[in-house]
């Protein structure tokens, strides 16, 4: 690649050269991507008030018909320490790659929107997204969104009501013991299964169903990347593993997808 990224690891240089020569590329990102901005994993989040419980207690439907106050004001928590976050340079490197090239979607496991922020517009969200809120009944259809913001409650009484059926508002989110959005999850499958290159981004690999989309790529012949400063449980099935933060090795990727872009071969 006379390109002058010689001076680019071999593994980088060669997954970046797979990375242009792709013609059905998708990415996957976890939690690991986020980490940059600032953003605790679900489990690190834990502080002050929230210390005393267990996340996996706290996320899901049991949790919420029990007491909706108490998983409303975690998620308004959660939702204050997102709010000062911003998105890394892994965010806006993978936004830039969408523009070069076209037809690219992120699938993410995040809730915390910072692919969209950085300008990313095909994304799947699989968990959904702490910004968004939903009727708890779904009562207008699957889901059936809630704007808050247009809503006159007293806050202090935990959520919302539905306008429109009077069941409580709940955060937009896949709780544990919950079915990912259908459509969502249908979409991811088929991408998966269609990838010539898949890029695996910040994620132990270890909650399915997002874990099998790599494997799902791998077995009909896809390329596997992973960008995570550790190995994780998609390791061993990658063909280059770039062992760094993702803030730092994916403008260096994407500045070597564009540097040996259509023209510079
Ligand atoms: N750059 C890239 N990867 C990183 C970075 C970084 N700067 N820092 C940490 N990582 C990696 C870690 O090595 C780890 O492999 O990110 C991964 C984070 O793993 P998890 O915390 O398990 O996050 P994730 O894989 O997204 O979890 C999946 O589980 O917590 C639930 O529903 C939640 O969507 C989440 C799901």
């Amino acid at each position: 690649m006379a390109d002058g990224s010689a001076s680019l690891p071999e593994d980088l240089r060669a997954a970046a050269g797979a990375l242009l020569a792709s013609r059905t590329p998708v990415v996957l990102t976890g939690a690991g991507i986020s980490h940059e901005s600032g953003i605790p994993t679900f489990r690190d989040a834990q502080t002050g008030l929230w210390a005393q419980f267990d996340p996996q207690a706290l996320a899901t439907p049991r949790a919420f018909r029990r007491d909706p106050k108490l998983v409303w004001d975690w998620y308004e928590f959660r939702r204050g320490l997102i709010a000062e976050a911003q998105p890394n340079p892994g965010h806006f490197a993978l936004a830039r790659l969408e523009t070069l090239l076209p037809g690219l979607v992120v699938i993410t496991q995040n809730i915390d929107g910072l692919h969209h922020a950085a300008g990313s517009r095909d994304v799947i969200t699989l968990h959904g997204d702490i910004h968004r809120n939903k009727c708890g009944a779904n009562c207008q259809g699957d889901p059936t969104p809630v704007d808050i913001r247009l809503l006159d409650w007293d806050r202090a009484s935990g959520p919302p009501r539905c306008p429109h059926c009077g069941a409580f508002v709940r955060p937009d989110v896949v709780w544990f013991e919950e079915a990912l959005p259908p459509a969502a999850l249908e979409r991811a499958y088929r991408l998966s299964e269609r990838a010539d290159v898949m890029l695996v981004v910040g994620t132990s690999g270890v909650v399915h169903p997002a874990a099998s989309l790599p494997l799902i790529a791998k077995e009909r012949g896809a390329a596997i990347i992973e960008v995570n400063p550790q190995p994780s449980a998609i390791t061993p099935i990658t063909d280059w593993h770039l062992a760094g933060p993702s803030g730092a090795v994916l403008p260096q990727l994407v500045a070597a997808v564009e540097a040996s872009g259509p023209g510079k071969r």
